[in-house]
C-alpha cells in the first residue's frame, strides 16, 4: 500500500459541489454561491465542512462555480481582519475566525466552468480524490445529526461494509417526487441494500419512501461511470445515474440518517432551519422564543 492509501474502511477526502446556479435564491445568488447564506451566523457550506471535518475528513475539495472567489475567501486566513480584532482585544471573535479550518485539514478548488450538473460538478473532483473512497456533501441540505453527524454516522457504517453509503431519509407522501428515491432490500432499519435508484419520480411510481439526502460516500469506480453517463434530467450529467450503474456492479447500502434535514436550496427548508437553529443558539434562544411567543400572542401566527 503507498503511504498515500487510507487505510480500508476509511474516508478521508470529502467534495463539496457548490458550483450550482441556485436559482430558486435569486437575487440572493446572484454573486454568491447558495452554499454561503447564513443560517443565524454561519454560512450552510461552514456547517457542512464542520460536519466533514467531525467525521475525521482531512482534504475538503470545493467544486466552485461562476462565483468563484468568496468559498475560498471564507476559508483562507484573513490578515487584515484578524490584525482589526486583535488590535480591538476581539479575543473571542478572533478565534472563531482563525477556527473556522483546523490546521490538519486542507482545501482545495477546482473550477466547474459550466454548471453542468452534480454529476459533473463530482467529476470534477477526479484528479485530487484518484483511486479512494471519498465523501459527498450537499451543503444546502443541512443535516441536524443526533448521536453524532451525519456523515459520522455513515463513516462508522462505510468501515463496516467498506462499500458506498447513500444517506437517505424516509419522505412521506407527494414530497418523494422532489427527491432520488431507492428501492431497497435486506432493511435492517438502518441499512439497507439498494437494488435500484430513480431521480424525482412522480409520487405514484416512487419504488419507495427512501429519499436520498445530500450526503454520500462513494467508491472511485463511480468517476469511471460518471465519464459515461449520458445528459439526463433538465438537460444535466446527474449523479443518480452514474449510481445507477455503480450498483449493477457493485453493494451500494442506504442509511437512515439519524437526525433532522433541513432543504436550505429551498426558501420555506432555509427559513425553517434559520428558526430552529437560533431556537438552539446560546445567545439568541431566550430572545428569539420570547419574540415567537409575543409575535403568536399578538395573532402574528394567525391566518
Ligand atoms: P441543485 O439541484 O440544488 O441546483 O444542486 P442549483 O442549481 O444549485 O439550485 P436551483 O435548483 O437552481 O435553485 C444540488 C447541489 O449540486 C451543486 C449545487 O451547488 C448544490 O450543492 N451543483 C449543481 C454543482 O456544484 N454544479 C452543478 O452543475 C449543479
Amino acid at each position: 500500500m503507498s503511504p498515500d492509501t487510507p487505510p480500508p474502511g476509511v474516508v478521508r477526502k470529502a467534495v463539496f459541489p457548490v458550483a450550482g446556479l441556485g436559482t430558486r435564491f435569486l437575487p440572493a445568488t446572484k454573486a454568491s454561491p447558495k452554499e454561503m447564506l447564513p443560517v443565524v451566523d454561519k454560512p450552510l457550506v461552514q456547517y457542512a465542512v464542520e460536519e466533514a471535518v467531525a467525521a475525521g475528513i482531512e482534504v475538503l475539495v470545493f467544486i466552485n462555480g461562476r462565483n468563484k472567489t468568496s468559498i475560498p475567501d471564507h476559508f483562507d486566513k484573513a490578515y487584515e481582519l484578524e490584525k482589526e480584532l486583535e488590535a480591538r482585544g476581539k479575543q473571542q471573535m478572533l478565534e472563531v475566525v482563525q477556527g473556522i479550518v483546523p490546521p490538519h485539514v486542507s482545501c482545495v478548488y477546482i473550477r466547474q466552468a459550466e454548471a453542468l450538473g452534480l454529476g459533473h460538478a463530482v467529476l470534477c473532483a477526479r484528479p485530487v480524490v484518484g483511486n479512494e473512497p471519498f465523501a459527498v456533501l450537499l451543503a444546502d441540505d443541512l443535516v441536524d445529526g443526533q448521536g453524532g453527524s451525519a456523515l459520522s454516522q455513515m463513516t462508522r457504517v462505510y468501515a463496516e461494509h467498506q462499500t458506498s453509503v447513500l444517506g437517505v431519509e424516509v419522505v412521506d407522501g407527494p414530497e418523494i417526487s422532489r427527491y432520488g428515491v431507492v428501492a431497497t432490500d435486506d432493511d435492517d432499519g438502518d441499512t439497507a441494500l439498494i437494488n435500484g435508484i430513480v431521480e424525482k419520480p412522480p409520487a405514484t411510481e416512487a419504488p419507495s419512501n427512501l429519499g436520498v439526502l445530500g450526503r454520500y460516500i462513494l467508491e472511485p469506480r463511480i468517476f469511471e461511470l460518471l465519464e459515461n453517463v449520458p445528459r439526463g434530467s433538465g438537460g444535466e450529467y446527474q449523479l443518480t445515474d452514474a449510481i445507477a450503474a455503480l450498483l449493477v456492479e457493485q453493494r451500494v447500502l442506504a442509511y437512515r440518517i439519524r437526525g433532522r434535514r433541513y432543504d436550505c436550496g429551498s426558501k420555506l427548508g432555509y427559513l425553517q432551519a434559520t428558526v430552529d437553529y437560533a431556537l438552539k443558539h446560546p445567545e439568541l434562544r431566550e430572545g428569539f422564543r420570547d419574540y415567537l411567543r409575543e409575535l403568536n400572542a399578538n395573532g402574528g401566527l394567525r391566518d
